[in-house]
């Protein structure tokens, strides 16, 4: 290990050890239960010198690598022969320099009674991603103040934060005592400060511990400093403080369902991690949201059968009766089931470059079920810093808003501040496959069980045979000016000449009538192209060949269109036009509009155009005339 032992960076070398250790050390602890928490802080606050002096405290550094790091603290100019424990955990060397640490790290340790993992995310506003992450899995933030500086500006924010990922277990750790002459007066005009502004968003109980993380007062053993102060030492209180899985175990039992096990026809099982709740064989369960009940006839693990199980548990459950359930269905307690609903209200955390999309469909991911979801222009945004509620239109990079949605399908939920599991969600950009947000459901807006799906006796395909064709979407895309109208037009001439029943959607046309109510801004396009998609639907399910000739210049809703109409049906046709030859023809004058400044947001101008990558047909008109590109698409359509 000596190798590691004169690695230059201690921090990467704890790194490479933990991890070579980890497995023989959670083996090792594998009976103590888990407390997962969080530190809320930055650099200057002592966060790292904290974290490292838990680990030092819990003997979870290794005697090579304490020999490394007190050469690197002399090395970097720590006087005298204290440890600069921020060394141990500030992650690489550049960042170090920079004095910021920047990803969410996650550091393991253990005492006697317990094991702990602490997510270290940085304090700053910009990172507010990167706490929410960290954030979102822990039982208990512990929220770091400097005792020469008080309650900040990024205090409130972090104890808001932490509020709002559901956190209900706060430490404020008043550190550097030891510069402040361990003045208890300073500590509890802290800790006042604290509780007044706590109170004012909802927090009652909190834990004031007074510590040096420097000196080690008041983390592992009692200070000699501060004899005024009676209250549990930092570790003592992570030690007995009560654990999330607890209080879940009380609640009615949950299962989203991850995966159907059916490894032979003898076996069906449904494997999932225990959401909430506790279930034994012979328990009556409701599989939601189709609410077909059985009851539990086995609980199987990979180290055998068990009568019961509880929150925190991964199982595969079998039931007495061959009913319908499926990933992303929830097994449920029979008599206390979740709802489902496809509106609802809930507070947005925005994680993306690219800002919010109101309208537009992103992947919503909740406990084990992917739905495809739109978010409505927020009601507000949140200012972090004052907790004020400001007008918005959209949500960016690290802001927070409460927002209405609706999902395509109903979606089994409750509320976050009652399961976290069935209440947290994350939102998936469907083009890039970011995860663009983090969400908490409030509340349905409305129940889903009211609406249902009038089921059809004349069905799509009664229509498709009367017409004796396939249905299909010819969907162009294109720049204004690019020809698509034009082509589209020949291309019904030819099918209507080929006895098809066809009709042809038109841009200029349509917003005359049932657009007249939308312009050209992002969020007018995207409702536009939503009911032009719809339209399509029901006139393909009519039995039609549907043409349509919008710019639709997105390629989320062309996606989403895609997804609406039924598999081999949706045909994206690209009709390229580069925009200098469209602006040369310009035949409508819009473009010379356009340049002059008299017409906002047109495509290609002052407003973007995302060009297919894969359409089923590209037509470029450089080269095929209209009469051949009509040709062409006819051929592909009906070969
Ligand atoms: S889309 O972007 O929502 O798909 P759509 O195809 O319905 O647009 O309408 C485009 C037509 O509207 C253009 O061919 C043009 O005649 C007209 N138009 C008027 N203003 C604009 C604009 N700002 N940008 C693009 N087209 C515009």
């Amino acid at each position: 290990m000596s190798e590691i032992g004169t690695t230059a960076d201690p921090a990467f070398a704890t790194d490479a050890l933990i991890a070579r250790n980890i497995e023989a050390y959670l083996d090792r602890h594998q009976h103590k239960s888990l407390l997962r928490f969080i530190t809320c802080g930055s650099v200057d606050d002592g966060k790292s010198t904290l974290i490292g002096r838990l680990l030092y405290d819990s003997k979870m550094i290794f005697d090579d690598q304490l020999a490394a790091l007190e050469a690197d603290s002399r090395r970097i100019g720590t006087q005298g022969r204290e440890i600069d424990f921020a060394l141990l955990v500030d992650g690489l060397t550049a960042e170090r320099e920079q004095g910021i640490t920047i990803d969410v790290a996650y550091r393991f340790f253990a005492t006697e009674t317990r094991k702990f993992i602490v997510a270290d995310t940085p304090g700053h506003e910009q990172y507010t991603r990167n706490m929410i992450t960290g954030a979102s899995t822990a039982d208990l933030a512990v929220i770091l103040v400097d005792a020469r500086k008080g309650v900040l500006t990024q205090t409130r924010r972090h104890a808001f934060l932490t509020q709002l990922i559901g956190i209900r277990r706060i430490v404020l750790a008043v550190n550097k005592m030891d510069l402040v002459g361990y003045d208890q007066s300073v500590f509890e005009r802290i800790v006042a400060d604290y509780r007044e502004f706590a109170a004012s968003i909802g927090i009652d109980a909190f834990t004031p511990v007074p510590i040096s993380a420097f000196k080690g007062d008041n983390i592992a053993s009692r200070s000699s400093n501060m004899p005024w102060y009676g209250g549990p030492l930092l570790i003592e209180h992570l030690e007995t403080v009560e654990i999330d899985g607890d209080a879940d175990r009380a609640k009615p039992f949950r299962m989203p369902v991850q995966w159907v096990n059916r490894p032979n026809l003898d076996f069906r099982g449904f494997s999932g991690l225990v959401a909430a709740g506790e279930i034994r064989t012979g328990d009556p369960i409701r599989v939601v949201p189709s609410g077909r009940t059985s009851t539990i006839s086995r609980i199987v693990t990979l180290d055998g059968d068990l009568d019961r199980a509880a929150a925190g548990q991964s199982v595969t459950l079998c039931l007495a009766d061959a009913i319908d359930c499926a990933r992303g269905d929830v097994i449920a307690a029979a008599d206390a089931p979740p709802e489902a609903a496809d509106q609802f209200e809930a507070t947005i955390v925005w994680l993306d470059d690219e800002p919010l999309v109101p309208g537009r469909a992103y992947l919503l991911k909740l406990a084990t079920q992917t739905v495809s979801a739109r978010i409505q222009t927020p009601k507000y945004v949140i200012n972090v810093n004052t907790m004020e509620h400001l007008a918005a239109k959209t949500l960016e990079l690290n802001e927070i808003g409460v927002a209405a949605f609706s999902t395509e399908r109903p979606v089994v939920f409750e509320p976050y501040d009652q399961n976290r599991a069935l209440g947290g969600f994350i939102l998936i950009d469907k083009i890039t496959n970011a995860t663009v947000a983090a969400g908490m459901l409030h509340f349905a807006l409305r129940r889903a069980q009211n609406i249902h799906l009038q089921p059809l006796t004349v069905d799509r395909e009664t229509h498709a045979r009367l017409k004796n064709q396939k249905p299909a979407v010819l969907w162009f895309t294109g720049l204004s000016g690019a020809g698509k109208s034009t082509i589209a037009n020949l291309v019904e001439q030819e099918l209507v000449r080929m006895n098809r029943h066809t009709f042809l959607l038109d841009g200029d046309n349509v917003r005359h009538g049932l657009n007249k109510d939308l312009g050209f801004t992002e969020a007018d396009r995207i409702e536009n192209i939503r009911r032009i998609g719809e339209v399509a639907r029901l006139m393909a399910d009519a039995g039609l060949i549907v043409i349509t000739a919008f710019i639709s210049p997105f390629r989320a809703e062309r996606q989403m269109v895609r997804e609406l109409i039924p598999a081999g049906e949706f045909i994206e046709v690209f009709i390229d036009t580069p925009l200098a030859e469209a602006e040369a023809r310009d035949v409508k004058g819009l473009y010379r509009k356009a340049r002059a400044g008299e017409l906002k947001n047109f495509t290609g101008i002052d407003s973007p155009y995302e060009a297919p990558e894969a359409p089923e047909i590209r037509i470029d008109t450089c080269r095929t005339s209209p009469e051949e590109a009509a040709r062409l698409i006819v051929s592909k359509l009906i070969p």
